[in-house]
């Protein structure tokens, strides 16, 4: 069998350093079990776009799709205020490659780490499925006038029924998938009487195909409270591309803080994008500092995406053992950089 080819970008500023150590880890897992991916490292983040004035090259969405997953670090750079190339890297994957799942688990591994009052892991373990194609994120408007007292800025968000009902069937096919009985959908259909009216009516639709699993709704301001005051009430919540944004980093926050928080950007069958939650932090840049298990989680989703479970469980149970273990960075209560961090978590997977 050819080996599974992954394309690594990674990125700009802690980027760089968390993506190495998921490779780090990758290596490890490639030693333990015989490594059926090989990497190809792609230079494209704000360093490429700066001196060369392109932020991937023309054929750079079809050298993604050659490959059977991507693994991006970070994409943000204080030197690119307007943050083109991101749009175009991160932005422009999740697009061109009709990424239309943002998989978010959140799963608190030791209570240590939560910032809620008394919550144990078995509290708060959940999973966000955010639209990933259109909403506000799809660059419809534009602005008049711009700069004046009379400028007109209008950004248009996009809420299709193809859009909004593949990734609602999703969250329902992914509950009944793991055995879970509950999906929370979370609109502002209150306020946003059409676009979110479409949700309404595909979430009250496809919910009624699935009588097993017990279907709520929330607005979207409900919802952030409740994620803090009671969010073992989740199993999944499936939201729109911009609450999908807010609430997970809301939901990186019960983990242990954004370092710990992991993501897929999925088309189910197809070449699909995997990367931390946080950004490019850029006052960590190259410090050693970055939490690295964002990333190296996120490379585990990508292993179990490609149906290699028992590595991504390998990596998994090695980043729980960091966990309490105490072998982690500064951000969780440890006292390792992001390179020995990386190396405990690798050495862990080597040793069993
Ligand atoms: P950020 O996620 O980069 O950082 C916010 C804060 O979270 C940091 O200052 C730090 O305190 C903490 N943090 C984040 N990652 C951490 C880690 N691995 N370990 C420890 N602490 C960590 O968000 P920001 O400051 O709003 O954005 C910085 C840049 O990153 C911007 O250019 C933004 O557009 C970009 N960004 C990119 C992505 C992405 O590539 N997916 C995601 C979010 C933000
Ligand atoms: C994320 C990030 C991106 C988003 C930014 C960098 C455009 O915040 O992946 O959560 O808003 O989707
Ligand atoms: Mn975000």
């Amino acid at each position: 069998m050819n080996p599974m080819r992954i394309a690594v970008i990674a990125g700009d500023g802690i980027g760089k350093d968390v993506t190495a150590e998921a490779v780090n880890v990758l290596t490890a897992v490639g030693e333990r079990f015989g490594a059926p991916f090989e990497l190809d490292h792609l230079p494209w983040g704000a360093d490429h776009y700066l001196t060369t004035g392109v932020t991937l090259p023309p054929d750079g969405y079809d050298t993604l799709r050659q490959h059977d997953a991507v693994f991006i670090g970070a994409l943000g750079d204080p030197r690119v205020p307007d943050n083109r190339h991101a749009r175009d890297i991160l932005l422009g994957t999740r697009f061109e490659l009709d990424l239309y799942v943002n998989y978010r688990p959140i799963k608190l591994l030791d209570e240590r780490l939560c910032p809620l009052k008394g919550r144990a892991p078995r509290d708060i373990d959940f999973v966000v499925l955010r639209e990933n194609t259109e909403g506000l994120y799809v660059s419809v408007g534009g602005r008049v006038r711009a700069g004046t007292e009379d400028e007109i800025a209008i950004q248009e968000e996009v809420n299709t029924w193809k859009g909004v009902h593949r990734i609602v069937r999703h969250a329902f096919e992914f509950a009944t998938a793991r055995g879970l009985t509950k999906v929370c959908m979370a609109d502002k259909s209150n306020a946003m009487t059409s676009g979110h009216a479409l949700w309404q009516r595909v979430f009250r639709e496809v919910s009624a195909a699935y009588p097993k699993i017990e279907a709520t709704h929330y607005y979207i301001d409900a919802l952030a409270m409740y994620l803090v005051l009671d969010p073992a009430q989740f199993q999944v919540i499936v939201t729109n591309n911009l609450f999908g944004d807010i609430i997970t980093d809301l939901g990186a926050a019960l983990q242990g803080g954004l370092g710990m928080a992991a993501s897929g950007n999925i088309h189910p069958g197809r070449t699909s994008m995997f990367e931390p939650v946080h950004g490019s932090a850029p006052k960590f840049a190259g410090k050693n500092i970055a939490n690295p298990i964002g990333a190296i989680g996120s490379a585990a989703l990508m292993l179990e995406t490609l149906g290699l479970n028992e590595q991504a469980a390998a990596i998994d149970a090695a980043v729980l053992a960091a966990v309490k273990d105490n072998q982690v960075t500064q951000d969780i209560g440890g006292r390792l950089g992001t390179r020995e961090a990386g190396d405990y978590i690798a050495s862990r997977i080597r040793s069993r």
